[in-house]
């Protein structure tokens, strides 16, 4: 008796866009795990060129026989090449040698966020035209395969929500805040110093970055156009070691968390600074680790967790992607994440419902308590708990947190109360998440 077995099929041709932190990372596993990969992708996967900007420069990783130029847009076109991996980064010209490629038929691999926030619907338009994959699980989250998770694991159920700590630069900043009592600027310093954060660190500590990840996570969660300018984004340079220490004595921990909620009047999107309890899976997420906690109407809650950067975890996203693509082609499969998607409405921040903590300072003169949940009172907002701080300084510190409540109700509330000639001023607003009450 014998068996036959199904030969080897031809080898697939990558085209390497960027050979920078991440790109690097894919060639070595490219090279180190050819074997392995081969026998996963169902045949031989061959890097055979490489662009860059400056080709002269010195690089610790062994490309071999690999071609290595500048010209980008010549991979994208080249009909030899059958998977292109973009790992350059910016919008141009990624977006134009993606667009190509895919119209081409070609399967594209990209790590590139920005690109996929800002350009998806038009990258998607690209690949069900040009019959190609369209592959983006290293844009979100590095290493944790989230994108896959929503997109093929879950998709027998209706999400309820889904949250995210996808930017480790604040995790980071958070973590050093909550551990180790340091200001935001010294541990925003230190992340500088250890490489987490940016000279120019405003995508991160504003929120930009953690938007464009939600927008990509809440369109494939729910079927959804998203354009992350629509997330309405806060960032975390407002958090003071006050509300640190609050968020303690109130058994929450602050994180920059990017939520998406659907509801029967549009998809809630926000990202920004929110106390979460200190027993919820996201609040034991330290340093600069990432998670994404998402609830489904069949399988309850789920939490991923790990990497959310970093040259290797980053690198295993994309080789995921390459196998999928390389496992696609041999099978004649057009291409994932092809979904049909619906515009949504987001939700205007206005309608948004939570729980809120508030700092208000205030004159410490009797009275002060009592004009201000007498206007909380009257604006439907009600406490749900109060710590007064500093009894022997000037201005004192009320603390406040309400139960469920609407932003414009709280908002409105919160105009009144500044106004009232006890108070000196309202030191912080921030979410609360939690059980609804
Ligand atoms: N780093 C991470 O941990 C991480 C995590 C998730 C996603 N990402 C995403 O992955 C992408 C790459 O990030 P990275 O950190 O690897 O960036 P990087 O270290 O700056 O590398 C960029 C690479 O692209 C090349 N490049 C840039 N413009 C080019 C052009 N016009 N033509 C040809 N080559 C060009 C550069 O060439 P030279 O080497 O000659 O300069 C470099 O090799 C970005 O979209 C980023 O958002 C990164």
């Amino acid at each position: 008796m014998f068996c036959m077995l199904a030969p080897m099929q031809r080898p697939l041709r990558i085209g390497l866009c960027g050979l920078g932190n991440v790109g690097s990372g894919v060639a070595e596993l490219l090279v180190r795990d050819s074997a392995t990969l081969a026998k996963r992708a169902g045949g031989p996967l061959v890097l055979t060129h490489v662009a860059v900007r400056d080709p002269q420069r010195l690089r610790e990783v062994k490309l071999g026989e690999v071609h290595l130029g500048t010209d980008a847009a010549a991979l994208a076109a080249d009909p030899d090449i059958d998977i292109l991996v973009e790992v350059m980064g910016g919008i141009e010209p990624a977006r134009s040698l993606v667009r190509m490629a895919l119209l081409r038929g070609a399967h594209v691999v990209t790590a590139n966020k920005e690109l996929v926030a800002r350009h998806g619907a038009e990258l998607r338009a690209a690949a069900l035209q040009g019959k190609a994959g369209l592959h983006l699980e290293a844009a979100v989250a590095g290493g944790i395969p989230i994108v896959k998770v929503l997109s093929e694991s879950l998709t027998g159920n209706r999400l309820k929500a889904l949250m995210g700590i996808v930017n480790g630069t604040t995790n980071y900043i958070l973590t050093r805040m909550t551990r180790s009592g340091l200001d935001f600027r010294a541990a925003l310093a230190e992340a500088q110093q250890l490489g987490y954060a940016e000279a120019d660190p405003t995508a991160d500590v504003d929120g930009h970055d953690a938007a464009s990840k939600l927008a990509i996570l809440a369109g494939l969660a729910f079927d959804a156009e998203v354009d992350a300018a629509a997330v309405h984004r806060e960032g975390i340079g407002g958090i003071t070691q006050g509300d640190i220490a609050a968020a303690a004595d109130l058994g929450h921990v602050i994180k920059l968390l990017a939520i998406a909620r659907p509801h029967p009047t549009g998809l809630e999107l926000r990202v920004g600074p929110t106390m979460v309890p200190a027993d919820h899976p996201l609040a034991g997420v330290s340093d600069a680790f990432n998670a994404v906690f998402v609830e489904g109407d069949a399988v309850g809650d789920l939490m991923l967790y790990g990497r959310g950067a970093g040259r290797l975890p980053t690198a295993s996203a994309v080789l995921a992607d390459i196998v999928d693509a390389a496992q696609d082609i041999r099978r004649g499969v057009a291409g994932r994440l092809l979904a049909a998607r619906r515009p949504m409405r987001v939700l205007p921040l206005a309608d948004v419902i939570s729980r809120y903590y508030f700092s208000i300072w205030v004159a410490d003169q009797p009275g002060a308590l009592g004009a201000i949940t007498t206007v909380l009172g009257r604006h439907g907002v009600s406490v749900e708990s109060m710590i007064q701080k500093g009894r022997r300084q000037e201005p004192i510190d009320l603390v406040f947190v309400t139960h469920t409540a609407r932003e414009s109700q709280v908002r409105s509330a919160l105009t009144e109360i500044a106004g009232l000639p006890q108070v000196a001023k309202i030191a912080q607003v921030l979410r609360v998440e939690g059980p609804p009450d």
